[in-house]
């Protein structure tokens, strides 16, 4: 769907649900996919995501009172939801308005309270339960418009920390900074390549001449992704405390490969150190796949795309059948260069570099193939590169 017509679907479920459209403002925030660089984010490695053209909007309006009134054009069913700017509870709310306010009750912490409170409507297209970001994407919408709306001076990166911030103290999920600053920073058919140790960051232009990205759902419906994901966070933990007795080290992110080597056996744990050689190699393959990307090398970026997948898969273990079925199958087509995981894993999406003329191959084996493995479909889309957040 086109932007108008996603702006108007929005401003539509605003009338709907608030009476009119008078004085109201709309907003746009990306979700992401990152190409390589998984499970580096938090252990002070670098990442390569870049924002998409698909994300979520908002229509909003402020309030003379404290209320807030939440609705949401994708979950309809669950009606407005209301609350005010006194009651927040970290940790304790179980609907999508736990992203909202989150990002509100940041603010609040930053002594940024809000003077009074709001309506607002939201309107997705990312897929649901995707891992292309949608939470993310929410959470930057939110910090832009209240930016925005009470006129607070804060630029994009600090709208992605307070991003991060809530995702892990409001909401309970230890995520790094990748998804927010993709969503925040992102610029049209560039990739960010950010260093998480430091934020510094430099864009580098995707251009994929005679390919296609193509991101590919497994259509996974129950994943207990936050447990998981917070399991491997604290792994990662034991592995860097384990590494510091022997090398002085902040973070395996500073580790080249052969010292990881080197030191590797002061981890007593070997599921432990096969989880701390994963962020350590993807770290360096990042790295690596940055300089073949600017080279113009796309087949040695889609090589070190698989291998990334691979230590997903078999050191990191956050793989699943479902995403092993696509990223496997993929690399036996003709004119897949690469295919691997994104996101948090167990689920959500694979990416892929795909030459226009082998999409169709593409498609129809992948497809095949998976129904037949798994029993139900997976969906394709060919995603653009898009820019960071907006007022429409
Ligand atoms: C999730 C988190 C990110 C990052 C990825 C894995 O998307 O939100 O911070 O850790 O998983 O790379």
């Amino acid at each position: 769907m086109a932007v108008s017509e996603m702006k108007e679907k929005t401003l539509q479920g605003f009338r709907e649900v608030f009476g009119d459209t008078e004085g109201v403002s709309c907003y746009f925030a990306p979700g992401r996919v990152n190409l390589i660089g998984e499970h580096t984010d938090y252990n002070g490695g670098h990442v390569f995501p870049c924002a998409l053209t698909i994300g979520t909007y908002a229509a909003a309006r402020k309030r003379a009172d404290r209320k807030l009134r939440f609705y949401s054009v994708n979950l309809a069913s669950q009606g407005v939801i209301e609350s005010d700017l006194d009651s927040f509870v970290p940790l304790h709310e179980d609907s999508w308005t736990a992203y909202p306010k989150g990002v509100i009750w940041t603010f609040a912490e930053r002594g940024m309270t809000l003077p009074c409170g709001l309506d607002l409507v939201i309107n997705g297209n990312i897929p649901n339960g995707s891992g292309l970001s949608s939470s993310a994407s929410l959470e930057v919408l939110t910090g832009f418009l209240l930016r925005d709306l009470y006129g607070f001076t804060l630029t994009n990166q600090e709208l992605a920390l307070i991003g991060q911030y809530s995702e892990n103290h409001y909401n309970g999920m230890n995520c790094g900074i990748m998804d927010q600053f993709a969503s925040a920073m992102g610029k049209r058919d560039h990739a960010i390549f950010l260093d998480t140790a430091t934020l510094r960051f430099e864009y580098a232009p995707v251009v994929l001449q005679g390919m296609e990205l193509i991101v590919t759902n497994t259509n996974k419906k129950h994943k207990l992704v936050g447990s998981a994901y917070n399991d491997r966070r604290r792994e990662s933990e034991e592995a860097l405390r384990a590494l510091q007795t022997v090398c002085r080290i902040r973070t395996l992110g500073e580790l080249s490969d052969a010292d990881f080597d080197h030191y590797a056996a002061v981890i007593q744990d070997p599921v432990v150190r096969r989880r701390a050689k994963h962020a350590v190699y993807e770290n360096n393959r990042t790295l690596r796949a940055v300089e073949a990307l600017k080279a113009g090398e796309l087949a040695r970026f889609g090589e070190l795309m698989n291998q990334s997948h691979i230590s997903l898969r078999d050191d990191y273990e956050v793989s699943c059948r479902e995403l092993d079925v696509l990223a496997e199958t993929a690399w036996t087509v003709p004119g897949v260069l690469g295919s691997r995981m994104t996101g948090g894993g167990f689920g959500g999406c694979t990416v892929s570099i795909v030459q226009e003329d082998a999409v169709a191959r593409f498609r129809e084996i992948v497809a095949e193939k998976y129904r037949q493995e798994i029993g139900y479909d997976c969906s394709f889309y060919a995603v653009s590169v898009g820019d960071g957040p907006a007022k429409l």
